[in-house]
């Protein structure tokens, strides 16, 4: 029987997230019942919503509690299966967590002839899928309008702007570090990208990105970038509110100054979880897969090797180390 290894969580972080948050525990491989399989695991996701299910604070989904295996998204390969439809060799995606091996009823079928199988934890699965919800239904950018977009480098953030880019709009995107914003620009042919790092006057440095100024800001990170774009709307814009991770480890949270321009400027301001399209998945995961099979879409991944890496690999990406979709490649 293989064995496992599994990190924990041992404590709840207040503030930044920190190694100790974590205890790696090695025990013998589960073994399926009937209708699970047992999975190899072989990629990781990290995400920034891992950092609300350690804390304590109320979120949209159930927190980690201590003792209990870390959440997070994997992809891997069927060792063992008392499922009807899924033999070993298959490829899965499922919700298994920060360890090597796990059971579960729940296992999606993927093809390994489509697209790498890290896409479908990225450009292929939940973050690609926030971007195209967020923007189309919620941002609902039309042509000739300005599309601004936070963490542009990021899983999320850069598919928000190559897809305003394909609906014909200015595409703009905020990243911290003149690299990143090389290859927001260069790459991902966006049509401005603002370093917030470097940039000592921001609003100034939006009214120079944006001169029609702003129909569509995706929020990815809140705080003053938010605030700051909230007074550069156009009437009757729309505001995607999809994460505030300048939030996430904040013992006080920031608050707004300029939220008076929602009611002059009649903004429509709108917090997204990609959960609420779950029903239109397939939808917009054949849309993403066009778009990259026609070379229109651009994708670049971050990969920390080994699972014991996987909490360096968080702080990291809370702390803005990553350079595209974050992955721990097991
Ligand atoms: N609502 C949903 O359903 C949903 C689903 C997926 C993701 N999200 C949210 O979308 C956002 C992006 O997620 P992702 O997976 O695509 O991550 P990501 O953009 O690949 O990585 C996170 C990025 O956030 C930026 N960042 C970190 N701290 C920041 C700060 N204080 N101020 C400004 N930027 C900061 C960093 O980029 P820079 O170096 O450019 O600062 C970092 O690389 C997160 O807020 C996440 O929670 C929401």
């Amino acid at each position: 029987m293989p064995q496992n290894k599994a990190w924990t969580l041992a404590s709840h972080p207040t503030g930044w997230v920190k190694e100790e948050n974590f205890k790696l525990v090695t025990s013998a491989a589960p073994q399926p019942a009937g209708g699970e399989v047992l999975v190899k695991n072989l990629w990781l996701s990290l995400d920034p919503y891992m950092r609300g299910r350690i804390g304590t604070a109320k979120s949209y989904a159930k927190g980690v509690s201590v003792g209990e295996v870390m959440v997070g998204q994997t992809v891997g390969e069927v060792v063992e299966s008392r499922h009807p439809q899924l033999k070993p060799g298959d490829k899965v995606l499922t919700q298994l967590g920060w360890q090597l091996f796990g059971v579960t009823q729940e296992a999606i079928k993927i093809d390994e002839r489509g697209a790498p199988l890290s896409y479908y934890l990225g450009i292929l699965g939940m973050p690609g899928l926030t971007a195209f919800f967020g923007l189309q239904e919620i941002g609902q950018p039309k042509p000739g309008e300005t599309v601004v977009v936070s963490a542009a480098s990021g899983a999320v953030g850069s598919v928000v702007g190559q897809l305003a880019k394909i609906a014909g709009c200015r595409a703009v995107g905020i990243a911290g570090g003149r690299e990143k914003c090389d290859y927001v620009t260069r790459e991902l042919g966006f049509d401005a990208c603002i370093d917030y790092k470097a940039e000592k006057d921001l609003r100034g440095a939006v009214e120079r990105a944006c001169p029609k100024g702003v129909d569509v800001y995706f929020d990815n990170v809140g705080g003053e970038i938010l605030d700051t774009l909230l007074a550069r709307m156009n009437l009757f814009g729309r505001v995607v509110v999809c994460g505030l991770i300048s939030n996430y480890n904040a013992t006080e949270p920031y608050r707004l100054q300029n939220l008076m321009a929602v009611l002059v400027n009649r903004l429509k301001v709108q917090g997204m979880i990609v959960f609420d399209w779950k029903d239109r998945y397939g939808e917009g995961l054949a849309a993403l897969a066009g778009h990259l099979a026609r070379g229109r879409l651009k994708y670049r991944e971050s990969v920390v090797q080994g699972l014991e890496n996987a909490p360096r690999g968080l702080i990291d990406l809370l702390q803005g180390k990553n350079f595209g979709k974050q992955l721990v490649k097991l």
